[in-house]
């Protein structure tokens, strides 16, 4: 069945939980698909994992729309969900629409999804006035690393899980359908979960959101640059990529491949004309 940001939303208050992954190309994007997640997250992340960055700050507009159009292609129920990129709707609310705007036509995006919260509500406003729909991201909100000082838990103090719970109040009535909770104590997003009608994402988060999303390359295991205390690995494919690729070097090394069933044939005929 498609996914749509309704039956999303739906999904808050029926008890089903919500299925996030993150995806950057084509045949990711179509296992995950063919699996059933719910929606597929084409996340700045990417800055990461796919382009080896240490951070998410490098990472353009041009790079979101080249892999959410690859992702886009390979989705055929999961919502695709497309980060606008630092600095592509901070500096105005012209920007924001512009970009979310190409997000949409040329990344083929269902919904767009940015960081930050009382603050990026004129944004959020102007983006789904033009049509387009929104997921806020709150918490750990990577692109204000260098504000944060480092990859810390959010909303600790009494002070932060008043602002956490009021940013969360404010996107909503900014009109965003879905909310990313990162890095935030089990029991703050709970309490944010039940205080807002809009269904929440937790990464790092506990399991009182209305759902849960991962880096594919963590969950799979492939990524090991850093593996932050959220990170469950659900499969050790970094390992099988290894021992395959070693065995591949191996079988060429040894002749065994290609074997008689990956050849083409030709007629002899042919070839002794040629000698
Ligand atoms: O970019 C990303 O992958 C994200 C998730 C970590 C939520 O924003």
């Amino acid at each position: 069945m498609k996914n749509t940001t309704t039956s999303i939303m739906q999904m808050k208050n029926s008890g089903h939980k919500i299925s996030m992954l993150t995806a950057y190309d084509y045949t990711t994007a179509r296992l995950l698909d063919e699996a059933g997640v719910n929606t597929i997250l084409v996340g700045d992340s990417l800055g990461n994992v796919i382009l080896g960055y240490e951070d998410t700050i490098s990472v353009t507009v041009e790079d979101m729309i080249h892999h959410s159009a690859a992702v886009a292609r390979g989705a055929k129920n999961a919502l695709v969900v497309t980060d606008l990129p630092f600095m592509s709707y901070q500096t105005s609310v012209y920007d924001a629409v512009v970009n979310a705007g190409r997000l949409m036509k040329e990344g083929r995006a269902g919904a767009v999804k940015l960081e930050g919260g009382k603050e990026v509500c004129p944004q959020i406003k102007a983006i789904v006035s033009a049509g387009i729909p929104v997921v806020a991201h709150l918490g750990l909100t990577p692109q204000s690393i260098n504000t944060f000082g480092g990859f810390k838990v959010q909303g600790k103090t009494e002070t932060a899980a008043k602002k956490l719970i009021e940013d969360a109040k404010a996107v909503e009535e900014a009109g965003a359908f879905l909310l990313v909770l990162e890095c935030v104590p089990a029991k703050l997003a709970k309490l944010v979960t039940e205080s807002i009608n809009i269904p929440t994402i937790g990464i790092g988060a506990g399991a009182g959101c209305d759902g849960q999303v991962l880096v594919i390359y963590d969950m799979l295991g492939m990524f090991s640059d850093f593996k932050p205390k959220f990170v469950k690995h659900f499969a050790n494919a970094g390992d099988v990529i290894r021992e395959a690729v070693k065995t591949y070097i191996a079988e060429i090394d040894d002749g065994t491949f290609p074997a008689e069933e990956h050849c083409y044939k030709i007629d002899d005929e042919v070839i002794d004309k040629l000698y």
